[in-house]
């Protein structure tokens, strides 16, 4: 998997990665600037619990084409002048290819690029990332009547095949959960968690906001471990995720009990978490606008209203997880938890 999607030379954010309605698969941010406005409301309110400092640090990771940071810097300097003054916008991606589409999104504003937060140390602000954690390679292990296997592939007969192994790292036996059925599945992504972890002595003070598909341990238990691993390409799953490696985009759904303890581990404290549907609509998303007096302007309102519909939809980007964690900073009263219910179900999307 980290082949397959990271390889220097063919892997598929490397060399092939497309998004949005002419690539492999859509994000939040190709349904408009709605995302992004909603968002930048929630980082006003961060930038606010910190004490509104002169300046600081706007950080996303993995920020794919770069239109959600484009749109919400736009939505800063329309709405808060004060916050967007002192916004230091940053981006750590490591697909030399969204680093194109990003300078061409974020023309002629001033950037600092990285491909490893560590190197952005001291952070002091808030570190974003969207669709970034569902991205990471993970380990597929089975529980079988002679105890835990991992799922390794090999060539056989000219095809990618799997087999399975004893575990290739000691600790990821006892990352399954007791619950799971034989014959189940369960992934571990130590590369997420490590990747967490490394946010850790990057940020001094501030926040961490992580966005995606997935579910704490319970909620992927329910799946009977039936495992998440899948491939996408042109809007369709794909038969065959080991078919074509580098070909296709390849996630699997995030634990985020497992996201939790990493980041804990690395000093965070959990401030927060709310399926997005929730999260959106406490920062006012569903808000009225000016009413739509011609027909065009009734026409851009339904256009608004169904992307915004989209992201909401329970059962598909609506029941997205969004996830925080503070340093040094208040973890009460924050706006984008104000409405949390845990109660997400259903599927879509990439999910
Ligand atoms: C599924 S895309 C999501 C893109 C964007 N956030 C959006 O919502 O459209 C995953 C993004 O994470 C980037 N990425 C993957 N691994 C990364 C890592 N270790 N550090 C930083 N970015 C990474 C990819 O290159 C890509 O930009």
């Amino acid at each position: 998997m980290e082949a397959a999607l990271f390889d220097p030379q063919d892997g598929y954010y490397t060399s092939r990665v497309a998004l949005g309605f002419e690539g492999d698969y859509l994000t939040a941010s190709d349904l408009g600037p709605h995302f992004a406005r909603a968002l930048a409301k929630a980082f006003v309110d961060l930038w606010t619990q910190l004490g509104k400092p002169a300046a600081w640090d706007l950080v996303e990771a993995g920020a794919g084409r770069g239109v959600f940071l484009r749109d919400v810097l736009g939505a800063l300097e329309r709405e808060r002048p004060e916050a967007a003054r002192g916004a230091r916008p940053t981006i750590v991606e490591v697909s030399p290819r969204l680093r194109e589409q990003q300078s061409a999104a974020l023309a002629g504003r001033d950037l600092r690029w990285a491909s490893d937060a560590r190197a952005l140390a001291p952070v002091q602000g808030v570190i974003f990332a969207n669709e970034v954690l569902d991205a990471f390679p993970v380990h597929v292990l089975v529980r079988t009547a002679d105890g835990v296997r991992e799922v390794f592939v090999e060539e056989r007969g000219g095809v990618l095949a799997e087999t399975l192994r004893a575990p290739s790292q000691s600790d990821l036996g006892w990352r399954v959960p007791e619950r799971l059925p034989q014959g189940g599945r369960w992934e571990v992504s130590p590369a997420a968690e490590g990747w967490v972890a490394s946010l850790g002595p990057a940020l001094t003070s501030g926040y961490v906001v992580f966005v995606d598909y997935g579910g704490d341990e319970n909620e992927l238990l329910t799946r009977l471990g039936a495992g998440t691993l899948r491939g996408f390409s042109r809007h369709r799953l794909i038969s065959d995720p080991y078919g074509e490696p580098g070909a296709h985009d390849l996630t699997a759904s995030v634990n985020f009990t497992a996201i939790r303890r990493a980041a804990e581990g690395a000093g965070f404290v959990f401030a927060g978490r709310a399926t997005q549907r929730d999260a959106l609509i406490a920062l006012g998303i569903r808000e009225a606008t000016a009413r739509a007096e011609t027909p065009i302007e009734q026409l851009r309102a339904l256009g608004r209203r169904s992307a915004i519909d989209t992201l909401l939809d329970p059962n598909g980007f609506g029941a997205f997880e969004f996830v925080c964690f503070a340093k040094d900073a208040p973890t009460d009263g924050l706006r984008m938890f104000a409405g949390a219910r845990s109660d997400a179900t259903g599927s879509g999307s990439r999910r």
